[in-house]
């Protein structure tokens, strides 16, 4: 059941220390600095990883090919719907990931049936045991996220990332092709404390109050870069999926190639930066010279926050656990504009958890 929370939503939103932790558990050996996944596929030999899903899989295929690509990978996130048409004739080389969390979304099976019959390695990244794409492909790699009853994906979200986190640096370790310079015990050790971070951003943010002074807007802009773009993008979806309002998540320097155009002074840029930003705050800055409220979601001591008119805050982490905070905030925003606005949380209008028809 819901238990003390009013929404499936909210208590999967809780639940993210605890589910964050099953994904991670016996997963990383930070004496040694290195993973330990229990992949029985020889990766040594990948060249390209092609990283594949739907919706909020989507984006957090976007973080992990972000990642990959800084660990000297060539890697890419195709939208599982598009992969017949822009994969190409991928090498053998290639190594295909299904991100889903039901593992039942038909886009996805499709491109992973697809991936299998041109013979490349499959990985399944999801939460659902034995579930069609977990059986379809060479080997599963579950989440262990628990089930995940709301519509809104959200604890599977922070669990996938974290797994895909835990392949990439997999990957940089075993493969011949990625690079060294990766400082893999860093961003392990901040990845196991992941968990407590999360918890005291669930208990210290502020998202209910900003989320009752901007709940009557005409649009609500995310900007992010490198893996806050995929933040950025992951915010806007559950905006749009829960408030019903307008939402568009998009990469910090494209708001003044096209979006400005529509930015006014009742339309919000949340600005996330937790990584490489001044460029982030420049593009929010221009937004705001045009009226609109700029909400920095960053650390407090981050130079945005001396001219944004709001701010969401979270630690200052290796950018992999930073970005997966400043996500967790937008939830909480989503979730708190939702209720506001009286929606149906748990099942908002014309969506189904799990989508299986192409
Ligand atoms: O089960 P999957 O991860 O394959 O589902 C993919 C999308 O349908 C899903 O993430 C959808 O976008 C969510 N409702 C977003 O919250």
């Amino acid at each position: 059941g819901k238990g003390q929370y009013d929404h499936f939503m909210l208590k999967e939103i809780h639940t993210q220390p605890t589910s964050l932790r099953k994904t991670i558990e016996g997963r990383v050996d930070l004496d040694s600095g290195s993973t330990d996944l229990d992949i029985e596929s020889d990766l040594s030999e990948v060249e390209t990883v092609h990283l594949v899903g739907c919706g909020t899989s989507y984006h957090a295929a976007l973080f992990a090919a972000c990642l990959l690509n800084r660990c000297g990978l060539s890697a890419r996130a195709i939208r599982a719907s598009e992969y017949d048409l822009t994969a190409g004739t991928p090498s053998n080389n290639t190594l295909f990931v299904a991100v889903t969390q039901s593992g039942e979304t038909a886009d996805t099976l499709s491109a992973l049936r697809r991936a299998n019959d041109v013979g490349l390695d499959t990985l399944a990244v999801t939460n659902v045991v034995q579930s069609t794409v977990a059986r379809e492909a060479d080997e599963p790699l579950y989440i262990r996220a628990g089930p995940e009853i709301g519509v809104a994906a959200t604890k599977t979200f922070s669990s996938q990332a974290a797994m895909l986190t835990l392949l990439s640096q997999h990957l940089a370790r075993v493969n011949q092709y990625a690079s060294r310079v990766n400082n893999i015990e860093a961003l392990l050790s901040d990845l196991t404390d992941l968990p407590d971070a999360v918890e005291g951003v669930l208990q210290s943010s502020n998202a209910t109050r900003l989320a009752e002074k901007y709940l009557d807007e005409n649009a609500y802009f995310f900007i992010g870069r490198g893996l806050g773009c995929s933040v950025a993008k992951e915010g806007a979806l559950k905006f749009k999926e829960i408030t019903y309002e307008h939402a568009e998540g998009f990469a910090s320097g494209e708001l003044k190639h096209g979006p400005l155009a529509l930015v006014t002074d009742r339309t919000p840029v949340f600005a996330v930066c937790a990584d490489d930003s001044s460029k982030t705050v420049t593009n929010a800055k221009e937004a705001q010279t045009r009226g609109a409220p700029i909400i920095a979601v960053s650390t407090s001591d981050h130079s945005i926050v001396d001219t944004a008119d709001d701010h969401l805050s979270i630690p200052d982490m290796h950018p992999v656990c930073s970005n997966l905070l400043a996500n967790v905030q937008l939830q909480l925003l989503s979730y708190y504009c939702a209720t506001e606005l009286g929606r149906a949380i748990d099942k908002p209008r014309n969506l189904a958890k799990s989508v299986t028809v192409e």
